[in-house]
Formats: C-alpha cells, sequence, structure tokens
C-alpha cells in the first residue's frame, strides 16, 4: 500500500466502514443519492489502487481498462458479486472482495416478510383500508393461503436459502424441498431437506422462494412454463436478483391467477419501471432491494468492505475474496 492508496468510494456507506477508509486512504467519496453515471464513473477511478463499489456499479474490461494497471483491488458491498467481471478481474490480478454472511438473517427475515405478507394478502388489505372500503367484518374477503405445515421450496440451499428453512420448518412446521447443484447434508440433517429437480419443486412446493446467485444458468429460469408448472395456490418469493424472472411472465401468471401471488425484493430493471403493470396486482407485495437494510447488517458490511479495500491495497488476502 503506497503513502496514501488513492481509492473511490461509489457511494457513502455506514461510517463502521467508511471512516476506516477515509483515514488510511486518500478517498473520493462519491456522496450523491444516486449512483455516478458511467462516464462520471470512469473518470473518478483513473489511477486508483482500490475501488469500493455496489451493484449498481458494472465492473468489467472497460471500468478496469479505465482505472488503470495500477488498480490492485475491487471491494463489493454485497454478497452477491454479478456486477463484476470476476474473470477478467482475476486474469489481470486484481483481487475481488464481497460482504457475506451480515446479512444472511436479515435477507431471510425479508424473504420471510414477503412471504407471509403475500400470502395473507396484505397490499389489497391496507389499499382496502386506506379506499375506506372496510364496512364490515366480512366472514369471506380477504382470504389468504396457510403457512402451517405447507412446502417450501428453496431455489439455491446456500446461507441464506438454509437461514430461509430454518424459519420455515422450524417456526412454521413446513417441510422443505430445495433445488441446487449441491447435496446440502446440513439441510438435509437439521430441516429434513430433500434435494429435488426442478420441475418436483415447482410442482410440489406451496411456497418458491429464490436465494441463488444471478448467472447464464439461473438468468429467467422462473418463466412462463416455470410458473405454468407450479400450484395455482403458490406463492413466488425472489430476494436474490431481479433477472432469475422473467418479469412480463411473472406479471402474467398473476394476473391470470396461474400462481396466487409473489412477493419480490428485487426486479428487472431496478428501479422497476413506473409503467410495470406488475404495479397494478395487489397480489404482489414488492419492496425496493432492501433485503439486507438492518443496522447489524450495514454496519457489517461496511465493516468487511472496508477490510477487504484495505487488505488489497497492502497485498493481504483479503477477509471475504470472492472465488
Ligand atoms: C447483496 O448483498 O447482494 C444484496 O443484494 C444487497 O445487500
Amino acid at each position: 500500500m503506497s503513502e496514501r492508496s488513492k481509492v473511490f468510494v461509489t457511494r457513502e456507506i455506514p461510517a463502521a466502514g467508511l471512516d476506516r477508509v477515509v483515514a488510511a486512504c486518500d478517498a473520493d467519496v462519491w456522496k450523491e443519492p444516486l449512483p455516478p453515471s458511467r462516464d462520471e464513473l470512469l473518470r473518478r477511478i483513473a489511477g486508483c489502487e482500490g475501488v469500493l463499489s455496489l451493484l449498481t456499479e458494472k465492473v468489467d474490461a472497460e471500468f478496469m481498462d479505465a482505472a488503470g494497471a495500477q488498480l490492485k483491488v475491487i471491494s463489493n458491498f454485497a454478497v452477491g458479486y454479478n456486477n463484476i467481471d470476476v474473470a477478467e478481474a482475476t486474469r489481470r490480478g486484481i483481487r475481488v472482495g464481497n460482504t457475506p454472511d451480515v446479512l444472511t438473517d436479515a435477507t431471510a427475515d425479508m424473504a420471510f416478510s414477503l412471504l407471509i405478507s403475500a400470502a395473507r394478502r396484505m397490499i389489497e388489505c391496507q389499499d382496502y383500508v386506506r379506499d375506506a372500503k372496510w364496512k364490515t367484518w366480512e366472514p369471506l374477503g380477504h382470504i389468504g393461503v396457510d403457512l402451517i405445515g405447507r412446502t417450501i421450496g428453496i431455489v439455491g440451499m446456500g446461507r441464506i436459502g438454509m437461514a430461509m428453512a430454518k424459519r420455515c420448518h422450524g417456526g412454521w412446521g413446513m417441510r422443505v424441498l430445495y433445488h441446487d447443484n449441491y447435496q446440502n447434508k446440513n439441510a438435509e440433517a437439521e430441516f429434513g431437506a430433500r434435494q429435488v429437480d426442478f420441475d418436483t419443486l415447482l410442482a410440489e412446493s406451496d411456497f418458491v422462494s429464490v436465494h441463488t446467485d444471478l448467472n447464464e444458468t439461473t438468468q429467467g429460469m422462473f418463466n412462463a412454463e416455470a410458473f405454468g408448472k407450479m400450484k395455482p395456490t403458490a406463492v413466488f418469493i425472489n430476494s436474490a436478483r431481479g433477472p432469475i424472472h422473467n418479469q412480463p411472465d411473472l406479471y402474467a401468471a398473476l394476473k391470470a391467477g396461474q400462481i396466487f401471488a409473489a412477493g419480490l425484493d428485487v426486479t428487472d430493471p431496478e428501479p422497476i419501471s413506473m409503467d410495470d403493470p406488475l404495479l397494478s396486482l395487489s397480489n404482489c407485495v414488492i419492496a425496493p432491494h432492501v433485503a439486507s437494510a438492518t443496522i447489524s447488517s450495514r454496519n457489517g458490511m461496511a465493516e468487511i468492505a472496508a477490510d477487504n479495500l484495505l487488505a488489497g491495497l497492502k497485498g493481504d488476502p483479503l477477509r471475504c475474496p470472492v472465488a
């Protein structure tokens, strides 16, 4: 690490990490609420030895060229890193870090809150009250789907998938199915989870929750065909990455009653277009990609992102390197 390495921090992050970066480096911190434009970003990273990036920044070969050959480390303030061309960074000897673990419970909490909100028609109920339609207690109104003893299908049984399974199995006695390239023996031992093929998961699950990363095989895996294989009473939850579902196909499935409801913390694109017909549906709960937005998660992410950045500048192993 040179005397005070030049770094660019692409957005203000919690002081738990930012203060240490600013103290140790010649840090340029982007303080605007919206991300820098591509041109601005490429200008600001020129000559930097390190960049602390967010999932909103595309970190590709053009980015690395614009930074220059002295770029040593890219520290992503997220567990997901589909915004980064890791192979290209590795080829150039640039280290890449992410922020796992500290957001696992917060993300699973959000996934579960979307599940229960969608299952119990919370958007419709809230609109009903606010639109002054609530006139009496209705024996036949706003009937949702039950949770206890149902089947949760988890796509991607990693850390967050496990935390979701724990909530569903431990709290609500759900049977757990999962679809993953790898067998997760811990999930099988702890929750009696059963690894199944995608079609079986779709056909047998009452709730389908996505916890996989975005890659060429998962992009668009929830399309018309997949929604068509789900139960009409099923609830679809995505708190991973928006492009894993095909949004027009999801709209069509919800509108036609092919599935019961959906809960999304992620959309495609982000932010969702205000013309997107999904916004007209009362059986789709949408949050603005906030699953990790708790005090301890965001502080923890900031600490790890700072550790990764500072270690990479010194040429030390990163606290959380991306494989
Ligand atoms: C991540 O970390 O990948 C989330 O999407 C944002 O916290």
